[in-house]
């Protein structure tokens, strides 16, 4: 089986997806970690020096890629991930892949957001908390209708690591 986590930034895909995946035994891929091993440059120079769509690309061929392979994986996926081109069709239509949609409040994405982000090109150049939080309020309010369409919805506000992770496994298995 392979375990694909969506949602916004900054609600919990790689901690989640780690946890998750130690405790089933899986394997752990986190996109955007293996796109900046592909190109050798993290996500915020993938975007200046190549640019947005070259970036979407990447994630498109990457996710693609893992997918394919026969291992139990769970795959952290990076926020826009299924925002773009066929990718949220082509995951609930795959055999075998269950999508997880981890779904954060627009304050805990705020909170969370504001110290973590310098590494985020979409969010690095926002630089108070009020309009971090313009901008979220608007961004998860378009993509909402994507994640939502996810086989299985956590709410992750106020919850730990290892709450989150019971919850997950009573509801995939
Ligand atoms: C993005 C989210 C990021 C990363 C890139 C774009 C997005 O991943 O893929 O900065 O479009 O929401 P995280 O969700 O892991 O921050």
């Amino acid at each position: 089986m392979k375990i694909v986590l969506i949602g916004y930034m900054g609600s919990g895909k790689s901690v989640i997806g780690k946890a998750i995946s130690d405790k089933l035994k899986y394997l752990f891929k986190d996109l955007d970690s293996e796109i900046e091993k592909n190109e050798k440059k993290n996500i915020a120079a993938i975007f200046s020096e190549k640019g947005e769509i070259y970036f979407r690309k990447q994630e498109n061929a990457v996710l693609r890629s893992l997918l394919s392979k026969k291992d139990n994986m769970v795959v952290a996926t990076g926020g826009g991930t299924p925002c773009y081109g066929t990718i949220m069709e082509y995951l609930t239509e795959t055999e075998n892949v269950v999508t997880v949609y981890l779904k954060a409040s627009l304050v805990t994405l705020t909170e969370r957001l504001f110290s973590e982000k310098e590494k985020r090109p979409l969010i690095s150049h926002l630089d108070t908390k009020e309009s971090l939080q313009d901008f979220i309020r608007k961004h998860l309010f378009e993509r909402s209708y994507i994640y939502n369409q996810a086989d299985i919805i956590v709410s992750v506000d106020e919850k730990k690591v290892d709450e989150i992770v019971e919850e997950l496994v009573l509801k995939l298995f």
